[in-house]
């Protein structure tokens, strides 16, 4: 456990929390996120989780960290009795109102901190699914694994498709293609790392009044050993080489997806994926 100083920790989070808020209204108006497409169709939703994850049609569904509801609402059209849970009040309430335009009125969507969401929840899951950019904004991998077990029925799936702790060890801006200089800790890490904020990653040249923004690196041993001891069985952990958004030091290939440019020598893993289940007692 390195969590720092719980008031500065807080601090931190309090921070994440007014930016995401910000973030969500610029988010639910950019292109990156298309809401007007999703409103049309469609799952957005990887081959490879959807797959991993199997049939969700009428299982009980919880997306922690669910941002502005896609992914949730994805489910949900795939069958699930799905609710989203995020500390964003203006993603919850956009992800909402989303639920309702696309007659998910059953959907629903909870506005909590993660750590808090135990308190604020209740009931169990059949499925706890999380993905994509997630982890890296929480400052202890065991308090998320602890939060994670509390939600699983006995005999339920945790799945979670995440950047790779590999690819987030590295500078990812203001590098060439290729150009791979150490810059971050592998293993978890007790202060948050703390960078300037512009715009957004959906809209870099957007205005935003946030100044700062903080992060948390966890190892990918420390991810798997805090859900085996928070009493998950590790069915499969698959590592890929490649991460579904841009770090300078990646190419982007003709199906979106970013990799190390060709003629790199040595591969790494940039992204994975863990199916995880809670022992039926
Ligand atoms: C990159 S997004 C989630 C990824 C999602 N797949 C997407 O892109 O739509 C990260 C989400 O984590 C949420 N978040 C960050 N820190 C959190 C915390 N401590 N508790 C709950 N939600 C948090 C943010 O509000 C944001 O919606």
């Amino acid at each position: 456990m390195t969590a720092g100083e719980p008031a500065a920790t807080e601090r931190a989070i309090r921070e994440n929390n007014a930016l995401w808020d910000e973030w969500a209204d610029l988010h639910a108006a950019s292109r990156f996120y298309d809401l007007d497409g999703f409103r049309r169709g469609g799952i957005r939703l990887s081959a490879e989780e959807v797959a991993e994850i199997g049939d969700v049609a009428g299982r009980d569904l919880l997306h922690l960290q669910c941002h502005l509801g896609i992914d949730t609402l994805s489910w949900a059209r795939l069958g699930a009795r799905v609710t989203g849970a995020d500390f964003s009040a203006r993603a919850v309430a956009i992800a909402r109102a989303l639920a309702d335009e696309l007659g998910f009125p059953e959907a629903r969507f909870v506005r909590s901190d993660l750590h808090d969401l135990p308190a604020v929840l209740a009931g169990d899951f059949d499925v706890v699914y999380t993905s994509r950019g997630v982890l890296g904004w929480l400052p202890d991998v065991r308090r998320w694994a602890e939060v994670v077990a509390h939600f699983l029925r006995p005999g339920g799936t945790f799945y979670v498709a995440e950047i790779h702790p590999v690819a987030q060890a590295f500078e990812n801006e203001g590098v060439a293609p290729g150009e791979l200089r150490l810059a971050y800790p592998y293993w978890e890490h007790t202060e948050p790392l703390t960078f300037a904020v512009h715009g957004s990653y959906a809209d870099p040249g957007a205005q935003v009044a946030a100044e700062r923004e903080h992060g948390w690196d966890h190892g990918l041993g420390e991810i798997v050993t805090a859900l085996v001891d928070a009493g998950l069985r590790i069915e499969s952990l698959r590592e890929y080489p490649f991460v579904e958004w841009k770090l300078d030091f990646l190419v982007e290939g003709p199906d979106g997806r970013f990799r190390l440019p060709g003629g790199t020598p040595g591969e790494l893993p940039l992204s994975f994926s863990l199916r995880a289940t809670k022992p039926a007692t």
